[in-house]
């Protein structure tokens, strides 16, 4: 079972019933605010009782300092006191934070062996009195507010949950289409180049690492400028389709492409002409992301016109329809009302049908021209509700223009961050997050490890999504790339 993240976890159980090893198992260190910890701390050991008073002022501190920040907060306590309970879960409440209760279901008999065998056992009676406490408590639980009440039953206490999959990281050679097991294909989108001294050696090392990590293409932005969210304005960041021509050399089964190319940037037909020589050199690997820009200062800088939105919508519906002409067989005159063209005489021509995937979220026209025009969209949430929306839209724009929604492929963009382990996902999160808060910053790139991901991959698919983009923060080099191969499987 997923548990919401982040959330208040606050555990019930008699002595030896397992609460620590439950939390241990799943909850880095600093996230589980511990009674008996806290009592090491503010007297002798976990077991001083003369320093429970300071202990739990402690530990209210704690919860509320990191409920008010956010943070996945696990109360180790007994959890019987009832006052205590509610006032954990009113806290989570207006931290708006999801608030779940796991109770140890651990038989009696289990607890008082494991109480016998430890160092300080509880006395008899008072464990006694626990699991009775215990037993009357829960039915309360179930109307008390908390949005996911966990029975953890002993078998379950004992297995962790699901880390980190193991990772393949060669000779592994995965389905033609490589769709992974939970129904989607990813791509690597490569958007920061910290290349050193050797470029092309990094560029090839990267894409031969995503092939072999089992990903279904490279796709490359297209910018003049390094974008703000991704990096600063002097890192590098090359024009996409030369650096296409070099990754085509690789011997590689990638997919290769933009996501997205700005119609403001080349004339279609200079669009058409680089896609249509991509594929003839991959033997049709090639697809072109394309959208209507959207970033007014890198056309400034390189002295491009950046017209009104409706104005580049305009060009973008011209666009598709000039890349579909000129690689549509034959040199015929080409006129359709929006774009005439005396004669469409391109060769190479493209060795396989090109994909066209519409970058962007408006509903009004953007996917109105994905439904009209496009192979795909591509989305830029990955958020359940919104997609579900966003997909309804794209729908509706299909019925309206008499489109098969089968044939318009809904693709997002996903810019997760990704660890091996919790620890790991965390020092990832606090590495990235600049001045963004922690949790903020955690829920925003969906920080999770490769199980969590896959998790969100298969419930994408379940929302009609077939190709996910990704790009993490972390991608500084093969190694990175390989690391996500338990992704894309
Ligand atoms: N244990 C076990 N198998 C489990 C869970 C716990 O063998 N599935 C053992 C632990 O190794 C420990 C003892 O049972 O020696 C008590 O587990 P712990 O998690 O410490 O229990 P708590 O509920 O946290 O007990 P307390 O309230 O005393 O902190
Ligand atoms: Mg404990």
């Amino acid at each position: 079972m997923r548990l919401p993240d982040p959330a208040l976890v606050v555990l019930v159980g008699a002595s030896g019933s397992g609460k620590s090893t439950w939390a241990g198992a799943r909850f880095r260190a600093p996230e589980i605010v511990s009674s008996d910890a806290l009592r090491g701390i503010a007297g002798s050991g976990p077991h001083d009782l003369d320093a429970s008073e300071d202990a739990f002022g402690l530990l209210e501190t704690i919860v509320a300092a990191r409920l008010g920040r956010g943070l996945t907060t696990v109360v180790d306590t007994l959890g019987t006191d009832t006052v205590r309970r509610r006032g954990w879960l009113a806290a989570a409440r207006s931290a708006g934070l999801p608030a779940v209760v796991v109770v140890m279901e651990t038989p009696d008999a289990e607890c008082r062996r494991r109480n016998a065998t430890r160092d300080r056992p509880v006395p008899a009676p008072v464990l006694a009195s626990q699991l009775a406490t215990v037993r009357t408590l829960r039915p309360d639980l179930e109307g008390e507010g908390w949005d996911v009440v966990v029975a953890v039953t002993d078998a379950a206490a004992a297995l962790p949950d699901p880390v980190a999959e193991p990772v393949t990281r060669s000779g592994r050679r995965p389905a033609p289409d490589r769709v992974g097991s939970h129904g989607v294909r990813v791509v690597l989108q490569v958007s920061r180049f910290p290349w050193g001294e050797d470029p092309l050696a990094w560029l090839g090392e990267v894409t031969r690492a995503a092939d072999g990590a089992g990903f279904a293409g490279v796709a490359l932005m297209d910018h003049l400028i390094q974008i703000p969210t991704v990096g600063r304005a002097w890192e590098p960041i090359p024009e996409p389709w030369v650096t296409l021509g070099a990754l085509a050399a690789l011997d590689t089964e990638l997919e290769l492409g933009t996501l997205c190319t700005p119609v403001t940037f080349r004339p279609a037909g200079i669009t058409a002409k680089a896609a249509a020589t991509l594929s003839a050199l991959t033997g049709g690997r090639c697809f072109v992301g394309i959208g209507a820009g959207w970033w007014e200062r890198e056309h400034a800088a390189f002295g491009l016109p950046f017209p009104p939105d409706r104005d580049r919508l305009d060009e973008l519906e011209r666009a598709i329809l000039t890349l579909r002409a000129l690689w549509a067989a034959g040199t015929k005159a080409y006129d359709d009302g929006e774009v005439v063209l005396p004669e469409t005489t391109c060769y190479p021509r493209p060795a396989a049908s090109i994909p066209v995937i519409v970058g962007g979220s408006g509903e009004r026209r953007t996917l109105r021209i994905a439904a009209r025009l496009g192979d795909a969209c591509n989305l830029r949430t990955t958020d359940t509700e919104q997609l579900r929306h966003k997909v309804a839209v794209l729908r509706d724009h299909c019925a309206a223009v008499g489109r098969d929604p089968a044939d318009v492929a809904v693709t997002v963009l996903d810019l997760p961050v990704v660890g091996r382990d919790r620890d790991d996902v965390w020092a990832r999160v606090e590495r990235h997050r600049g001045r963004t808060p922690a949790a903020a910053y955690a829920a925003r790139t969906r920080a999770g490890t490769l199980a969590d991901h896959r998790a969100r991959y298969a419930e994408l698919a379940e929302l009609g999504v077939s190709t996910v983009f990704m790009a993490t923060p972390d991608l500084d080099g093969p190694d990175a790339v390989a690391d996500l191969a338990g992704l894309t499987a």
